[in-house]
């Protein structure tokens, strides 16, 4: 049997190959809330400007309904001949409505049906996405007020560099995500432009309003080109490459809490809630989750890759090759949400081992360069030089297999004959955090001022 959509020009049906190769309600089904918004907007529009009469959008908006309530409550059957979520929604609303369910279509392609019910869903996860962060952001803020004071050792090379505090840790990846939630705003403002009523490619001879469809869906404005409009994809691109970015940000702060929460470390404590343990190593808490949100960010990466791949050689206007685009946005934005939940519910829960923080933030070295500092300032040595005196000192350290602070005085001025015993007072950890005054630096009461501003920009 040829198709009811555009059997008029067919003589025959699609083979089964091609049916699955072309068919894509398996996964655009997911769109079907978009899909019926994007419906009745249009038919109350056609209506409104006198392309179809009162009665007939009254029934396709009461149409509508009954096959949304169908879809919601499960029982609507979707048909793979079909091909699309677009050609079920409205093949079901002529066995509900009849004949005025034709007039549906008027002014209208699937080709501004799908960039519209494609962008309502993109659009629904950037808010979701903000919510996401904003959560995560809150707990962050919650470890960094608990922890601002207490120290820790920062890594550089993942060699111990210099002190820092546990707060001002945490509020590195609060300005992390701070920035995912600007990008999540600034791509969802760009992208809320309403296609639909583009048609095909070229517009329509119908008197349409786009402005009211455009309005009625929540959209700032209608797109201004129709070749465009229909052709466009960015805001998938966007959507996937913000979520690339912020990926990337708990992929690494997931590697850290996984580098933390090992024996050798024992700088966290994950909840039970958010580890796993072993069939055979009773010892073991494992923190899957992290590891798991280390590892989505490869395909959130793939799906960013695989539609700019999709879209790069397309001539306009519409090509099928774009029916590509869904499967790749929702496997991201699925995992998307689940990583920040999941890293959201880890923070929340976990439990920074202050004692193992202070003991690690004191080891290393760490406070060499407060040494090198104090040469500087009190003996008025050129830094190059105090770097050159303080690592002498260090070796000698190592050598001796003690920390800085344990060297004697005479040890101290066998490398420089003018310290003295006040040099002591920099060695000490809590003092070198303390030092750090300058603006976003270390000190308790820079990341205090910092958690301050964050807590009242999200208020
Ligand atoms: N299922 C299609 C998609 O997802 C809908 C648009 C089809 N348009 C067309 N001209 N074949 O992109």
């Amino acid at each position: 049997t040829s198709n009811q959509m555009w059997g008029g020009r067919f003589a025959a049906g699609p083979d089964a190959i091609m049916e699955a190769i072309n068919a894509s309600i398996g996964f655009d089904k997911r769109m079907a809330a978009q899909d019926i918004a994007g419906s009745r907007a249009h038919a109350a529009m056609l209506a409104a400007t006198g392309v179809i009469t009162d009665s007939d959008a009254e029934a396709i908006r009461e149409g509508l309904l009954t096959v949304l309530s169908e879809i919601e409550g499960g029982s609507f059957v979707f048909s793979t001949a079909l091909e699309d979520i677009h050609m079920n929604v409205e093949a079901r609303l002529k066995e509900v409505i009849g004949e005025p369910a034709g007039r549906l279509h008027t002014a209208r392609s699937r080709n501004d049906q799908v960039a519209t019910d494609f962008k309502l869903w993109v659009r629904d996860q950037f808010d979701a996405a903000e919510q996401g962060l904003l959560a995560l952001i809150r707990a962050l803020l919650g470890q960094a007020e608990a922890g601002a004071d207490w120290v820790m050792p920062g890594f550089t090379h993942l060699q111990t560099a210099q002190p820092v505090t546990w707060g001002h840790h945490m509020m590195a990846y609060v300005e992390m995500f701070g920035r995912d939630l600007s990008r999540v705003r600034d791509a969802r403002a760009r992208m809320n432009e309403s296609p639909l009523g583009s048609a095909a490619l070229a517009g329509t001879s119908f008197p349409i309003d786009r402005h009211m469809t455009a309005a009625a869906l929540g959209f700032d404005r209608p797109t201004a080109n129709s070749l465009d409009a229909v052709s466009d994809r960015d805001f998938a691109l966007e959507f996937l490459s913000v979520a690339s970015i912020c990926a990337m940000h708990l992929s690494r702060f997931a590697e850290e809490l996984v580098i933390w929460s090992s024996a050798q470390f024992r700088f966290v404590i994950l909840s039970d809630r958010f580890s796993t343990g072993s069939s055979i190593m009773p010892q073991k808490k494992n923190p899957d989750a992290a590891e798991l949100i280390r590892a989505k960010v490869g395909r959130i990466f793939g799906a960013n890759t695989a539609l700019m791949m999709v879209m790069k050689g397309l001539p306009l206007a519409y090509s099928k090759d774009m029916q590509e685009d869904k499967e790749q946005v929702f496997d991201a934005a699925d995992n998307w949400m689940l990583a920040l939940a999941a890293m959201e519910g880890m923070v929340r829960d976990m439990t920074a081992n202050r004692p193992s923080l202070a003991a690690a933030a004191g080891s290393g070295f760490s406070t060499a360069t407060d040494l090198a500092d104090w040469l500087v300032r009190v003996l008025g040595l050129p830094f190059r030089d105090a770097h050159h005196v303080t690592g002498s000192l260090v070796a000698l350290a190592e050598k001796k297999g003690c920390d800085l602070p344990d060297l004697s005085l005479d040890e101290m001025q066998s490398a420089h004959a003018g310290i003295t015993a006040d040099v002591y007072g920099v060695l000490g950890v809590e003092n070198s955090v303390n030092s750090r005054q300058s603006y976003g630096g270390t000190a308790p009461a820079q990341v205090r001022a910092q958690i301050a501003r964050w807590k009242e920009m999200l208020a």
